[in-house]
């Protein structure tokens, strides 16, 4: 099949991941926002996003701005459902504009999305330092939980706040009452350093008596509403009027189907619904607007980043601990274990080898990347939300790979469980993912071996030309779970994409 015909009679396509993000959703953007959108919608999440994109020698990493900023006839829109960091969207603004050439006057910012302020960024760094080995989650530190739960709580900001000094002033009063008390309970000196952070423009909020200077945040946010006004817009008036012109629009989706505060592994999760439901209403349109959705899957292996049950982890537990270490940095790895590749025997070391293949290192945090097998139970359950057209990514990452191991089902080897009106016992098998912790850290992956390629694939443009045990993975995938791969992404660049 050709991009002419995925995309024929389609308004509305939207890319979400269906596993724990970090799957190349910014490079399918991208390609498509070149090839055939003329409007790109962030629709969730913040700035723990880290969305690459590659055309030629430019390399850009995205974290709000959408990822169809690179090409210049395309409009990017920062959606209603977004969390709305503005230091760190001026500082993506100034790399676009001044570093990287990039015309930047084509996007939008939602007035209505959600303000992130520098209590959220402590409130999320704090309540992480604070928490105990089993009960840390691995945040990006970029204030989204603090700042979804101020929307919930009916106390939040807006990004039009910005706009309007004393209205922004009233409302910051009555947010930061709270986030006082809660503060309180901390070591001051803690507070104290958690602002000295760049991201926290370096201890300028920080007041000895109160903790937050009120007077600082409404200058400094005055200063970003100048700054952004023009690029601030009705965005929500503006998607319906694009729709109903035929105009097409493309959904970014952030994070993915197991970080989803609604479908995912709570509590190891993100705080909005990063999944088909989410982005459509935070980008301002509905579920039944969108006329292809595209779940993405790494293949043949998954990664994880911060906390949260793995149940096809290599390496097991031991892998884990490494990778919640921030010290073990590429550098690190590449030192301890110079000579970690795709087939080393040992699991822990193979799972280092696989990172180096495949880059795993977050765009956002610098972290390690868990890294498992791909894991069809899990996706099974993701396509029940986000359906059956998946686009299999970084299948080149195997190229040289002896053994490929799938995992088909679960085995429950737990105590008996009283799961959604069943009692699971130890021996049964799971064939869909449950997201119950309690069932989850009892799951043994079953897994099939399939066998490697060793011809390299990122310039094959062609499925039929893909060494013949590649094209059997794609098949094995569809047959055991139902799902069409119409997309395979065999590299970073826009180029490397094949559509079938
Ligand atoms: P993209 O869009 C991978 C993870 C964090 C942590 C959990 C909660 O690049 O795929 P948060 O800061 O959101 O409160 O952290 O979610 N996380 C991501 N993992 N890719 C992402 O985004 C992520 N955004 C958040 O590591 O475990
Ligand atoms: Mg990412």
């Amino acid at each position: 099949m050709s991009l002419e015909k995925l995309t024929r009679d389609k308004n509305v396509i939207a890319i979400v991941c269906n596993q724990w993000g970090d799957s190349g959703k910014g490079k399918l953007v991208d390609w498509l926002a070149a090839s055939w959108a003329d409007i790109v919608v962030r629709g969730t999440g913040g700035g723990n996003a880290g969305h690459t994109m590659k055309s030629g020698s430019l390399v850009h990493i995205g974290h709000l701005i959408p990822c169809g900023i690179l090409n210049e006839n395309v409009q990017n829109f920062i959606g209603n459902g977004v969390v709305f960091d503005p230091r760190g969207v001026c500082e993506e603004l100034d790399e676009l504009s001044h570093i990287k050439g990039i015309d930047t006057g084509l996007l939008k910012i939602a007035y209505n999305a959600k303000l992130i302020l520098p209590q959220h960024l402590v409130m999320d760094r704090i309540k992480e330092a604070a928490a105990s080995a089993g009960e840390k989650i691995g945040t990006t530190g970029k204030g989204i939980g603090p700042c979804y739960t101020d929307h919930y709580a009916r106390i939040g900001l807006t990004v039009n706040d910005m706009l309007n000094k004393d209205v922004f002033a009233r409302k910051l009063k009555r947010n930061l009452r709270d986030k006082i008390v809660l503060l309180e309970q901390y070591d001051k000196d803690i507070i104290r350093k958690i602002m000295q952070h760049d991201h926290l423009e370096k201890g300028v909020f920080w007041d000895r008596n109160n903790i937050f200077d009120n007077n600082e945040i409404i200058e400094r946010y005055a200063e970003y509403g100048k700054r952004l006004s023009s690029f601030i817009a009705d965005t929500d008036s503006l998607i319906k009027a694009a729709l109903a012109n035929g105009t097409k629009i493309l959904l970014e989706g952030a994070q993915g189907h197991g970080l989803s505060i609604d479908y995912g592994t709570m509590p190891y999760v993100t705080s909005s619904d990063c999944s088909i439901p989410g982005l459509t209403k935070g980008a301002g349109l509905s579920e039944r607007n969108v006329d292809l959705v595209i779940g993405v899957v790494k293949a043949p292996y998954k990664t994880r980043v911060g906390e949260g049950p793995f149940v096809t982890e290599i390496g097991g537990g031991k892998s884990a601990q490494w990778c919640a270490d921030y010290k073990h940095t590429k550098e690190v790895e590449q030192e301890e274990y110079p000579n970690a590749n795709i087939n080393s025997k040992d699991e822990f070391i193979q799972g280092i080898g696989i990172r180096k293949a495949g880059g795993e290192y977050g765009a956002t945090t610098g972290r390690p990347r868990r890294v498992g097998w791909l894991d069809l139970p899990w996706l099974r359950y993701a396509m029940q939300t986000n359906g059956y057209m998946i686009a299999l990514t970084k299948m080149q990452v195997f190229d040289g790979a002896a053994k490929i191991k799938i995992c088909d089902s679960y085995t429950y080897t737990g105590p008996d469980y009283n799961l959604a009106g069943r009692t699971l016992s130890k021996g049964d098998v799971l064939h869909t993912a449950s997201t119950d912790l309690d069932v989850l850290k009892h799951c043994e992956p079953n897994y099939t071996t399939l066998p490697g390629w060793s011809e390299r694939t990122e310039n094959i443009k062609n499925f039929d030309r893909l060494p013949t045990n590649a094209k059997g993975l794609v098949s094995y995938i569809e047959e055991k779970t139902g799902a069409r791969a119409g997309i395979l992404s065999m590299g970073p660049d826009r180029s490397q994409t094949i559509v079938r």
